[in-house]
């Protein structure tokens, strides 16, 4: 059975990254709810427990809290933040209100270099964000580590092998946070370790194999890193019965269906059929000027071409979707629990379950970064894991108003002169999206003599982590000129450029 360490999540955010560290520790983790049932986790035989930080408080009396039984299993556990004041009060001890808490860094002393702390300096840098203390540590418990500020900084039971710190290893600004994991993972819970993309892409092998027998599977590509990263995962599997559909709507920017084509018959070649489908979008589009609706019409015509081109592919009863873990988990809260059902995501084109198709979701245990990670195991070009997020409706939602085929060619071609012109800033990792809106606005300009009236062409160029939130790039001001007049002179049917310097919230990123 695989070796595995359950994350109690007390508050998202927190339990994501820590599954996350303990992964890269080579140890494979899952988030649990915290309501979990001490019956439901044995089923899971988890070789140790971490209880993750989160935002409530234990003085609360609706705090978020776990099954008591769960502490007596015998199995090692360790609480960060939130779980250490957990545990310290489940076991006995007392946690009180700090005044105005503990935020930032701090200088940790050791006072027991064993266990968790086994290897590392007397003094350690950590950082810190608590409002609640321990005051009063559980019996038969020692203190391990304290701050100038926090006398209970971290505590530890050898003979229980259950541990606790206030203070949060999972950030970078605890540099030696990933010791201290390592050390209970593997010295304290005796992990073995060994969890790695190999490994991953083995099983999968192995899974998919049996779960699909002699069927096809068809896989929707978007164009995107995950729709790609799934495609040759189940073609490792079942090679040429991996049956590839790549929709070409029109709404693409300029070479795009290239680049996808040569991507996957050269580059890395796959099962795939390109259909050209520009047509149909267009005069599905034809008249509609509200984003909304423009959304439910690409949808919508996605799933009739979808359904017509896949009808005929024999023995496809499969069809592959690019759920990942996080999606897992957020769908599993808004659900209360566990061992609610878990919903399917329909991440490429929103696909409806009445296709028929029975669903497989191979990366449905993996972080996004993760998924890069796999995508570069299986030899997939860096070109196309290192694209930027596209939106599944494309250009339309860039054309304010009636997308035409018109307004397609002049969005298509201020757009790549953005593209190239970025290439040329410094910060271009930083960059989460650079790309142009087209206006429905005109304006007067002069170009030699002649007046002009023509439209307005909108830069929005963004830095953001996951597209949650976002603030534009603070682009030097040579670029934003080369972009402007490049735009200005060589796309005809422009006369003006303006920077979008809105952030996210309020704004969005895209325009629609
Ligand atoms: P917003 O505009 O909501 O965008 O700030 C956040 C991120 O999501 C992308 N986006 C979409 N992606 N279908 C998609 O597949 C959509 O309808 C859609 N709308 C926005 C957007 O490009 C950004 O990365």
């Amino acid at each position: 059975m695989k070796e595995l360490v359950a994350v109690f999540d007390f508050g998202s955010q927190y339990a994501q990254l820590i599954a996350r560290r303990i992964r890269e520790l080579g140890v494979y983790s899952e988030i649990v709810h915290h309501t979990i049932t001490k019956n439901e986790l044995l089923g899971l035989n988890p070789k140790a427990l971490i209880l993750s930080g989160g935002p409530a408080s234990v003085l609360d009396p609706e705090h978020p809290s776990m099954d008591k039984c769960i502490l007596e299993l015998d199995i090692p556990i360790f609480g960060i933040c939130y779980g250490l004041q957990l545990l310290s009060r489940e076991l006995g001890g007392t946690v009180e209100r700090g005044k105005g808490g503990e935020y930032g860094p701090a200088k940790l002393d050791v006072v027991d270099a064993k266990s968790i702390f086994s290897g590392l300096d007397s003094v350690l840098d950590v950082w810190m964000s608590h409002g609640d203390h321990v005051t009063v540590i559980p019996e038969d418990f020692n203190i391990l580590a304290h701050t100038p500020t926090c006398s209970v900084a971290s505590i530890g039971n050898d003979v229980k092998k259950i541990y606790g710190v206030q203070f949060h290893p999972e950030v970078i600004h605890t540099p030696h946070g990933m010791d201290i994991l390592r050390n209970f993972l593997y010295h304290v819970a005796g992990c073995r370790g060994g969890w790695t993309m190999s490994k991953f892409i083995e099983e999968s092998v192995k899974r998919i194999r049996s779960q699909v027998g002699d069927s096809a599977v068809i896989c929707a590509l978007s164009g995107g890193v995950d729709s790609a990263v799934v495609a040759a995962l189940i073609e490792r599997a079942i090679g040429d019965r991996m049956k590839a559909v790549f929709v070409d709507n029109g709404l693409l920017r300029t070479r795009e269906v290239d680049e996808v084509h040569s991507m996957f018959t050269d580059d890395y070649p796959l099962n795939i059929t390109i259909v050209d489908a520009k047509k149909e979008f267009l005069n599905a589009l034809e008249g509609i000027t509200d984003p909304e609706e423009k959304r439910k019409t690409i949808g919508e015509t996605f799933i009739k071409i979808f359904q017509t081109e896949t009808k005929d592919i024999k023995h496809a009863e499969f069809l592959a979707q690019g759920t990942l873990y996080p999606d897992v988990v957020e769908s599993r809260s808004a659900h209360g629990g566990p061992s609610a059902t878990i919903k399917s995501h329909h991440n490429v084109g929103g696909l409806p379950e009445e296709l028929g198709f029975e669903l497989i979701e191979p990366l449905k245990e993996l972080f996004k970064d993760e998924v890069k990670i796999l995508g570069r195991e299986l030899g997939l070009p860096d070109r196309l894991l290192k694209r930027k997020p596209f939106p599944g409706p494309g250009l339309a939602v860039r054309i304010i108003g009636e997308v035409t085929e018109e307004s397609l060619t002049v969005l298509r071609h201020a757009d790549s002169i953005v593209k190239e012109e970025i290439l040329n800033y410094e910060g271009f990792e930083d960059v989460w999206q650079a790309f142009a809106v087209l206006l429905p606005v005109k304006t007067v300009g002069v170009m030699g003599d002649e007046r002009t009236y023509a439209n307005v062409i909108a830069l929005r160029i963004v830095s953001s982590l996951d597209g949650m939130t976002a603030d534009w790039i603070r682009l030097p001001h040579d670029i934003l000129s080369r972009m402007s007049s490049r735009i200005i002179n060589e796309v005809k049917g422009v006369n003006r450029v303006v920077y979008d310097i809105s952030s996210k919230p309020p704004s969005t990123i895209e325009w629609e």
